[in-house]
């Protein structure tokens, strides 16, 4: 009797999956991943543009960059986004990314002007942002 009733538990726990499916869960997109996928694929066209001489290739895929970063302040300000790292600092990412976006308007002005020079001072500043938030946020 005892091993029935628990081989029966056993088979309803077995078949139960199969016959009722599985809430699947909505996959909602983390609009800052949205937006860091749009800024690897800038950057990577900025280097490039910069390593070929291509001033005028590099502000197309950072407007996509800009777009992209409404969504996610919009997100941040109903406390949508979760860091993976630090999440209690989110001030101090705040900070960090509106520094990185100002660098990045700086280098948009610069490949405006053609100036390549300007461009590559910039692209160093954005690197090294890109690793120190990583560092701080997300590695
Ligand atoms: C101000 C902070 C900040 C800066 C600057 C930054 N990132 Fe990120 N990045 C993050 C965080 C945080 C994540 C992790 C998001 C998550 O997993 O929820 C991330 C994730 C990523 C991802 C993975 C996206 C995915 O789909 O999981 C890529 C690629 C990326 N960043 C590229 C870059 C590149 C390239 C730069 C510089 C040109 C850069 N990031 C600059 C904070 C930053």
């Amino acid at each position: 009797m005892k091993t029935t009733v628990i081989s029966a538990i056993i088979m309803v726990m077995f078949v139960f999956p199969s016959i009722v499916p599985a809430q699947e869960a909505v996959p909602v997109e983390n609009p800052l991943k949205t937006e860091m996928r749009l800024l690897d694929s800038a950057f990577k066209n900025l280097i490039d543009s910069l390593i070929f001489n291509n001033p005028k290739t590099i502000q197309e895929p950072f407007e996509e960059v800009h777009k992209a970063k409404k969504n996610t302040e919009a997100a941040l300000e109903k406390g949508l986004i979760k860091l993976p790292k630090n999440n209690d600092k989110i001030k101090d990412f705040i900070k960090m990314d509106e520094e990185f976006h100002h660098n990045m308007e700086g280098l948009i002005e610069a490949s405006g002007k053609g100036n390549m020079k300007k461009v590559q001072d910039i692209t160093h500043k954005l690197l090294n942002g890109c690793v120190q938030c990583h560092n701080r946020f997300r590695n």
